[in-house]
């Protein structure tokens, strides 16, 4: 893999990787999209960091910003394989605990309820693919696996928490299904890396979970990307 690019939504869930690898910001890259993007290299591979940026003075979570990014990232940057790294919700009747890290085998909306026939449904809630090598990496570098599921709430509505059991999810989050749609249509590989903020089924207030947890999931999700760009950078 000699060309690997991160889409990560905010910048407190990349800053502690970029610093550790020293990686700088190529100023006005995307403009006028809000898009940040930092570059660097690493074991002779390139390196680079996209952000989905800010608007109103804060992150741009969420799935827009997250296939804008994606979608101009590929087209500018033509990586061999993206990475969707950042945190999310889980479940610890899964066995989930704080500021532990994911790979992701496979992604799809959660909140995306659209009456009709198979056709429909299936592509609304997307279901797609990860890079094919990503459960061997989660073995080889001891992380767990599971289903990424994406809306577009911080919040957990029972119709959603209906969908996430009906398809097996366990990592709920905010842009992963959507990164996953834009490489589906370029047939580009996607790893997630994900860390957990809060549990879902703690039955406390989730913006107050995530906030306390934010920092020290972060820090978690700088060492498994270590890992998980140490092990892809190795790879022909
Ligand atoms: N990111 C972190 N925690 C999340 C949650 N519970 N839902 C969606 N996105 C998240």
């Amino acid at each position: 893999m000699k060309k690997i690019c991160y889409i990560v939504a905010m910048q407190a869930e990349a800053q502690p990787f970029i610093e550790k690898y020293g990686i700088k910001e190529k100023e006005g890259f995307f403009s006028p999209l809000p898009c940040k993007l930092y570059k660097g290299s690493i074991n002779g591979c390139t390196l680079y960091v996209v952000l989905n940026g800010q608007q109103h003075g804060s992150d741009l979570v969420g799935c827009e910003a997250a296939a804008i990014a994606t979608l101009s990232a590929i087209q500018k940057l033509s990586p061999d394989i993206i990475i969707n790294s950042g945190t999310c919700g889980a479940f610890q009747a899964h066995g989930a605990d704080i500021a532990e890290v994911y790979i992701g085998n496979g992604a799809m909306f959660h909140d995306r309820r659209v009456p009709g026939d198979d056709a429909w449904g299936t592509q609304s809630i997307g279901n797609y693919a990860v890079w094919e090598g990503s459960l061997r990496m989660a073995e080889s570098l001891y992380m767990k696996t599971g289903k990424v599921t994406t809306g577009s709430s911080l919040d957990m509505q029972p119709c959603d928490l209906d969908m996430i059991q009906t398809h097996g999810g366990q990592l709920k989050d905010m842009e992963g299904a959507a990164v996953g749609f834009v490489c589906s249509l370029f047939d580009i590989p996607i790893v997630y890396v994900k860390s957990v903020t809060d549990l879902c089924d703690s039955g406390a207030e989730t913006f107050e979970e995530f906030s306390r947890n934010l920092s020290k999931a972060c820090e978690a999700l700088r060492a498994a990307n270590e890992k998980v760009i140490e092990y892809l950078t190795n790879i022909q």
